[in-house]
């Protein structure tokens, strides 16, 4: 079975990503099209760059490198789990892109962006380019949680019909795309 892998990226001690993360992990299980694997830029605890190569040189030496490039190189399909700052993306999100070089390369990608008044979706526009950038491929459309905040009760976050109605049509184009990128994957290599 194809491997998804959401990453939770907001490392706020206080942050609400990681209950927006196991709302979404939980429909994702619920799909069945995969193997749901959720890593939590928060207990990775990944520095700021701090390998002496380029990642495309691919000669890590740290362990956080090491176990974050087997994460992502064992994905057939990633989940970015990302909140807004600042009209933006957060710093955490792009360092751990940039950690990285082959290991994101054709694969699939959608967008969980959370917000406060644009649910994420300046966030999620702006995390885009960077996505191709780096040969990911993210779905056009997102799920996008206004006042993400507002939703949440008892450590839950409670999303509308809307909201679970675009999470389970986003899992059902990774799953439909997953296999064909791991086929361009496996033709690159050979
Ligand atoms: C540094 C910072 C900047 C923010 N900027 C925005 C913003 O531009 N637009 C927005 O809708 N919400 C913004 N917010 C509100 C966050 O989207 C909201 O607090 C969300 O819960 C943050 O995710 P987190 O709790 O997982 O860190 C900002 C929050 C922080 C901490």
């Amino acid at each position: 079975m194809d491997v998804l892998q959401v990453v939770v990226t907001s490392t706020r001690p206080t942050r609400i990503g990681g209950v927006v993360g196991s709302w979404f992990t939980r429909l994702a299980q619920g799909h069945g099209g995969f193997e749901v694997r959720t890593t939590d830029l928060a207990e990775l605890e990944l520095p700021l760059l701090d390998e002496e190569a380029e990642p495309n040189e691919r000669r890590y030496t740290k362990p956080h490198t090491l176990a974050w490039s087997e994460t992502i190189e064992a994905a057939d399909a990633v989940v970015f789990v990302l909140p807004e700052y600042n009209f933006s993306f957060p710093a955490s999100a792009k360092n751990a892109v940039d950690c990285l070089y082959d290991e994101w390369h054709y694969k699939p990608v959608g967008l969980v962006s959370y917000g406060n008044t644009s649910g994420g979706l300046r966030s999620a526009q702006a995390f885009k380019p960077v996505l191709s950038t780096m040969k990911m491929f993210p779905l056009p459309g997102q799920v996008a949680l206004q006042f993400a905040g507002q939703l949440i009760k008892d450590a839950e976050l409670h999303a509308s019909e809307n909201h679970e109605a675009a999470a389970k049509g986003m899992l059902d184009e990774l799953a439909f795309l997953s296999p064909h990128f791991r086929a361009i994957r496996e033709a690159r290599a050979s």
